[in-house]
């Protein structure tokens, strides 16, 4: 069963082939696998995903303190889901608390539904009572990954190209 950890080298040489996925489909996924390939730059690349809920480390008020667990099963890595711990004025309308992607080699397998469904008892346990969700009006699957964990529809927002981004809401407190 596929399960939510914190980024670390037990996954090196899974992330790798799983950079090169994302690399083939345009998706950018950070640092290269190249770049990656020596383990003291993966453990120090780790350490630093780790660190972004750090709030003294993103000193950047565009990019807010996070925290990001790689879904694994064994020493595969499987995807990645962030929480991000503000909202800025541009997340709001276009990124939302929470982001995800899978490898393309294990998709429409469940994995962003079950991801996704993992995260919400922990932004619970960390205090948040609702998380808002945004994703592109043409993203069907992810609309549909977070429509399957309760997400209600609230608006849409229009970016400066004009594409529709539908934000939703999930309510973490009990009925
Ligand atoms: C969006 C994404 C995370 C979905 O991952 P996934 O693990 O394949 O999603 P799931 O397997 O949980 O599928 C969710 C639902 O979408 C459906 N689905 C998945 N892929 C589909 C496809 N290609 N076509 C039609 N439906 C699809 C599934 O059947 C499932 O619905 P169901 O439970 O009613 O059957 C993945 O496609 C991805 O990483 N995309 C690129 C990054 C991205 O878009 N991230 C989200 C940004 S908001």
């Amino acid at each position: 069963m596929p399960y939510l950890a914190r980024p670390n080298i037990r996954y090196h040489i899974s992330y790798l082939s799983a950079l090169l996925e994302y690399k083939e489909e345009g998706l950018d996924a950070g640092p290269s696998a190249f770049m990656l390939q020596d383990p003291l730059v993966f453990t120090r690349y780790t350490a630093d995903i780790c660190a972004g809920a750090d709030i003294s480390f993103s000193k950047d008020a565009a990019h807010p303190p996070y925290v990001m667990w790689w879904w694994v099963e064994g020493s595969k890595y499987l995807g990645r889901i962030s929480l991000r711990l503000s909202l800025t004025p541009y997340l709001t309308s276009y990124g939302g608390h929470v982001g995800y992607d899978v490898r393309k080699s294990e998709r429409e397998r469940g994995m962003a539904s079950a991801m996704l469904a993992a995260v919400l008892p922990l932004a619970r346990s960390m205090g948040y009572e609702n998380l808002l969700l945004v994703c592109e009006k043409q993203n069907a699957v992810s609309r549909r990954v977070i429509e399957k964990n309760s997400g209600m529809f609230l608006d849409s927002s229009y970016d400066e190209e004009g594409k529709e981004h539908l934000r939703f809401q999930i309510n973490l407190m009990p009925a």
